[in-house]
């Protein structure tokens, strides 16, 4: 496996993280799972300009387009000849003698490389179901940032309990996303889905979604959720880089709709595939 460090291209087994790497001490970084199609990539240019945001929002100094990472990540994925799959990709904000506050001068470190995904197409025929639990992550998820220890735990608890997915919910029943996730319903025909503000992740997928719905002619809300408000919508799924959409079938062995896979999520599913042919 070939791996992208800072500017250069390296072998996986000299690839090596330095024990002071603030991504590593603090958490101390932001990163990027972006999808790979037929060899291209999917949405590289949202995925660039969320990176940027991330780093701007966490003063991160590095700038996406001063070092080219579009052309090496390109070269990145020619290099390991992926057809389908991704690149996952972080940066940190350097490697400093243990310390709080921001090191001075010291360059930020990149590390890009694949990993092997691919659609979960029996989730996304027959549906799955998740598992309710509340959002106690900080309050800047907008922000794609290395502490994903919320997001695993909740995902852990999840899986344990036999879920494909936790929804998670802040303030006693306002809710947000899932913990890898965005969450969307479906009720008289609309789409329904959290604003983009702090308290979700503005999915890539997410974003395609919307282009989905516009060119579908199917209307599409940003609005909360309540718990409460899943007793009354007809359909629901997941959405993100990873899953594409997958409908949600059961909430804690409550049935959405019928219970089946959703007639609009299923139109939607297949407009998304039509995008990434
Ligand atoms: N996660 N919300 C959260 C909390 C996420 O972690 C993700 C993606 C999403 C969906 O974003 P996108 O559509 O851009 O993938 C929403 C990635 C895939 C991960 O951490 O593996």
């Amino acid at each position: 496996m070939i791996v992208l460090k800072n500017q250069e291209f390296i072998q996986r087994d000299n690839a090596k993280t330095d024990i002071e790497d603030r991504g590593y001490t603090f958490g101390d970084g932001v990163y990027e799972v972006i999808r790979v199609y037929n060899g291209a990539f999917f949405m590289l240019k949202e995925h660039l300009e969320r990176l940027q945001f991330s780093l701007t929002e966490t003063a991160i100094p590095y700038d996406t387009d001063s070092e080219d990472l579009g052309t090496l990540l390109n070269q990145l994925v020619s290099k390991n000849q992926i057809k389908n799959g991704a690149i996952y990709l972080q940066i940190t904000r350097g490697i400093a003698p243990r310390s709080h506050p921001y090191p001075k001068q010291t360059p930020p470190q990149l590390y890009a490389y694949p990993i092997p995904v691919s659609s979960p197409v029996d989730a996304q025929q027959n549906g799955v179901s998740v598992t309710l639990l509340e959002d106690r992550r900080w309050l800047r998820c907008d922000i794609k940032s290395l502490n994903l220890l919320y997001n695993v735990m909740a995902k852990q608890q999840a899986k344990e309990n036999g879920h494909f997915e936790a929804l998670l919910y802040r303030d006693e029943a306002h809710i947000t996303e899932g913990s890898s996730s965005n969450f969307f319903a479906v009720k008289n025909g609309t789409v329904i889905t959290h604003p983009a503000n702090n308290y979700i992740l503005n999915g890539i997928t997410r974003l395609a979604i919307l282009k989905v719905c516009d060119q579908l002619g199917i209307p599409f809300e940003e609005r909360e959720l309540r718990i409460r408000d899943l007793e009354s919508i007809d359909e629901a799924f997941l959405a993100s880089t990873t899953s594409e959409v997958v409908p949600i079938t059961e909430v804690d062995q409550q049935k959405i709709g019928d219970g089946k896979a959703g007639e609009i999520t299923s139109r939607i599913l297949e407009g998304f595939k039509e995008l990434i042919r």
